[in-house]
């Protein structure tokens, strides 16, 4: 493992030297019209207090984010029929107006072709859509029939084709999962060749079909982070929330793997609770200004540089 980490941080040393990238994450809608059995905010899940933020709120965090420095927004929501199309090309040229060379990312799921054009028209530059497995069969015991992932993996390309940079990703310790799968989920990331990929543990959540299954463990999670790394050197890969939450240097040792990208959060600390994708999750009791702080020594602790520009990504 060792030796996996050390050649996987090599790599990433050559393309991107030892700077670890800022992504400003805000969570704008916790509603969502789907029922994946592992996520906390499946539409089923009646626990959960709903809460959308409004143009006005999603404004000020991007900025609170400018002024702490983040040169992208990451705009992250359930699929919410309430954000419709129109909706979201308000929001997305609302932040392009005022912010005219951030990047603003979009992860609000599956949506047709046409959609997709117009939130690229509109000022979005990348978008994230994890894969979430790329086996039939285990996508099927992960989702309702009423997902597929033939539909996922269209969107994928179809977001490429448009010219998005295109994040794609998996969790690691899913219930179903096996090495087959994992193996799977690498060729189709060789084939998908995406600019970001996000890798993290499956942490189980209350109220969700999967809740009493087992969670990933932080060395499978770290390990596919390394081949990743290897597979794809130019990827721009976050050490996730997720792999903070399972240890409590999981994101450092994430950046130790190959790791080049944090996400902290700048969703109003009203609502950060409610995005409880899985349980216990990390970082919901801080302002966006401590993390951006907490972060940045983190980082420096484990020779690593913090660094606040917009980070494209190397060719
Ligand atoms: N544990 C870990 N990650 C999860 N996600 C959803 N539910 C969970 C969970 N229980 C991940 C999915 C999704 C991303 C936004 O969060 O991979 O794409
Ligand atoms: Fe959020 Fe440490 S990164 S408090």
């Amino acid at each position: 493992m060792e030796s996996l980490f050390a050649e996987a941080r090599a790599v990433r040393t050559e393309h991107y030297g030892k700077e670890v990238f800022f992504r400003g994450l805000i969570e704008f809608t916790n509603f969502c019209k789907n029922n994946c059995f592992y996520c906390g905010i499946r539409a089923d899940n009646r626990q959960v207090e709903r809460y959308r933020l409004s143009l006005e709120q999603i404004l000020l965090s991007c900025k609170m984010g400018n002024i702490l420095g983040y040169k992208t927004f990451v705009l992250q929501g359930g699929e919410d029929p309430f954000f419709s199309d129109d909706r979201v090309v308000e929001i997305v040229g609302s932040i392009r107006k005022a912010y005219p060379n951030h990047a603003i990312t979009l992860s609000i799921g599956e949506k047709p072709r046409e959609s997709y054009e117009r939130f690229f028209a509109a000022g979005a530059n990348r978008y994230l859509l994890r894969h979430e497995t790329a086996n039939e069969e285990h996508y099927a015991k992960m989702h309702p029939a009423s997902m597929s992932l033939a539909n996922r993996k269209q969107c994928l390309f179809a977001l490429k084709e448009i010219g998005f940079q295109v994040g794609a990703g998996f969790m690691v310790g899913t219930p179903f999962q096996t090495p087959q799968t994992l193996l799977e989920d690498l060729r189709f990331l060789e084939k998908l060749q995406p600019a970001m990929v996000g890798i993290g543990p499956f942490i189980p959540a209350a109220n969700t079909p999967f809740t009493d299954k087992p969670g990933g463990s932080l060395e499978q999670t770290l390990r596919m982070v390394a081949l990743t790394r290897l597979l794809l050197p130019k990827a721009l890969i976050p050490a996730t929330t997720a792999l903070g939450t399972i240890a409590p240097d999981g994101r450092e040792k994430g950046l130790m793997a190959g790791a080049n990208i944090v996400m902290p959060n700048l969703s109003p600390k009203a609502v950060r609770k409610l995005y409880s994708l899985y349980d216990n999750k990390i970082c919901t009791g801080d302002e966006a200004a401590e993390c951006r702080l907490c972060m940045e020594g983190r980082i420096r602790k484990f020779g690593f540089t913090p660094s606040m520009v917009r980070g494209d990504g190397v060719r």
